[in-house]
């Protein structure tokens, strides 16, 4: 299909609207309007749609995606068709090579719409109806858009979410590995972005694989339950024809088929979902794009980037910047919109279809497209950035940073900690205040003294954590074997890499 397809005329089929106001919103191919340019409802109208209307309510040139998806649940109702004996085997046969043909159309870019093909569903199934001559005219039996689309957009959502869940693996998979490969480097914790305890910097970087590791099982999760087919249900109520809704499930490799035809064609909640995975998704990567941005800046230095992964500036020369992360942080506020602004489409609507539902398909196409992408990217990113450790490590080495742990050696001497908190707290007071190194105060605090002193030594602290889940080494590595665990998970559920 020609995708990038521009140039078609949306109106001219009916009259009515000013003419030349109404400009080119992009379709399939091209074509003048002629006579075959009937809408799918023209038995009952004598006039042909305005071209207000038309430009207004197509949706063609972005549901010209589902093209394929539409193809292959027209394929499954064709057989359901012939087999409730609706269709004689040839007659399946002849609708069946002629939706090939379309398909092949499609692929090859030479299919044409007509300003009067509305959706892709109207548009294919004119284009059968041409190849086939009247046969074609039996497709539609016993169903409505209304299934159709409901069952087209849960095929993509399959086909997509599988895609989307391999990007997603492919991010985890570089945080664990970065992680094993960071070995015993460290760097300060933060908390309201003030340094506060040192951590591994594996512990930090599979901090952000858990965050991964539950979006694909959310993703997953949402896609199973996605896993219904509607076709059969008809416009709402289901058909006096003897159609076979499990079949046309079964073929399509559905778990199973619905269970009220009302809802069937009104329920979008796996869209809602999506839209929710993707912009909780998209908002991990926006705060792992945050820390890629802090990290990468001069006063911190903690990572550079490799050059593929970064940009420049048009004007100031040195410029080195981490555009990737930035956009992945601002891509979340479009993800979020759209969630929300599908809710709010969603909120009112009467049972069944109503035509806002056709507001279903730009956020979660955009949804998928950004999400992935911007995985991709940071994936990249993150497999070719690198950690200055030597930054971390002066950074983290700073005494001060170790004033939890020396809280926890006092406790470990039989100190009740809020006193312990309350002491060193002091000592953090004065050394601030005079400009003594805490070392020192340590040294010469009657209560203290000079056995204290190891908790300074670097590395000291982090080496001494031990509680289950913490920064501590051992706790690390088992926290490493856990993750790689879930990695092979995934990878025998997606067939992935892990
Ligand atoms: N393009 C429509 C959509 O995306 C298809 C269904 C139209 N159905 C109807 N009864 N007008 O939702």
């Amino acid at each position: 299909m020609n995708e990038g397809g521009r140039g078609r005329d949306t109106g001219g089929t009916g009259g009515g609207a000013p003419g030349g106001l109404i400009r080119d919103t992009g379709g399939i191919g091209g074509g003048a309007p002629d006579d075959r340019g009937r809408t799918l409802w023209h038995g009952r109208f004598r006039e042909g749609p305005a071209e207000a209307l038309l430009a207004f309510t197509t949706s063609l040139h972005f549901d010209r995606r589902l093209a394929g998806d539409d193809i292959t649940g027209s394929r499954a109702h064709v057989q359901m068709l012939a087999k409730v004996g609706l269709l004689t085997g040839d007659e399946a046969a002849m609708i069946a090579a002629a939706l090939d043909r379309v398909g092949v159309e499609i692929e090859t870019g030479s299919f044409e719409s007509l300003p009067s093909d509305e959706d892709i569903h109207t548009a294919i199934e004119r284009r059968v109806t041409e190849l086939a001559g009247v046969v074609g005219g039996k497709l539609h039996t016993g169903r409505s858009r209304n299934d159709q689309v409901a069952l087209d957009l849960r095929l993509y959502v399959r086909r997509e979410g599988l895609f989307l869940s391999r990007c997603m693996l492919a991010l985890a998979a570089t945080l664990v590995r970065r992680a094993r490969e960071a070995g015993d480097a460290y760097l300060p914790g933060y908390t309201h972005l003030q340094r506060a305890q040192n951590v591994l910097l594996s512990h930090h970087l599979l901090a952000h694989f858990w965050a991964l590791d539950r979006d694909l099982d959310r993703l997953l999760a949402a896609l199973e339950r996605a896993d219904v087919s509607p076709l059969g249900a008809g416009a709402l109520g289901g058909s006096s024809l003897p159609l076979d809704p499990d079949h046309v499930a079964s073929a399509l490799g559905f778990g199973r088929r619905f269970q009220n035809s009302l809802d069937a064609v009104s329920d979008r909640d796996f869209v809602a979902e999506m839209l929710f995975v993707c912009a909780l998704s998209q908002v991990h990567l926006s705060r792992m794009g945050e820390e890629v941005v802090l990290w990468s800046t001069e006063e911190f230095g903690f990572l550079h980037l490799a050059d593929e992964y970064s940009t420049g500036s048009s004007m100031l020369p040195h410029k080195k910047n981490p555009d990737i992360a930035e956009l992945a942080r601002g891509k979340a506020g479009r993800l979020i919109g759209h969630l929300t602004g599908f809710l709010a489409t969603l909120k009112g609507l009467p049972l069944a279809y109503n035509r806002d539902l056709q507001e279903d398909k730009e956020p979660l196409f955009d949804a998928f497209d950004t999400l992935s992408l911007a995985l991709l990217a940071l994936d990249g990113l993150l497999s070719t950035a690198t950690f200055d450790v030597e930054r971390m490590r002066l950074a983290a080495d700073e005494p001060i940073v170790a004033a939890t742990d020396l809280a926890e050696d006092l406790v470990r001497r039989g100190t009740p900690f809020r006193e312990a908190h309350a002491a060193v707290g002091a000592l953090a007071r004065q050394s601030i205040e005079r400009g003594i190194p805490i070392e020192e105060l340590v040294m010469t605090e009657p209560d203290l003294g000079p056995d204290l002193l190891g908790i300074f030594e670097p590395g000291a602290s982090l080496r001494n954590r031990r509680s289950a889940g913490g920064s501590g080494p051992l706790a690390v590595r088992e926290q490493l074997e856990q993750a790689a665990a879930r990695l092979t998970h995934w990878g025998g559920i997606l067939g992935g890499d892990d």
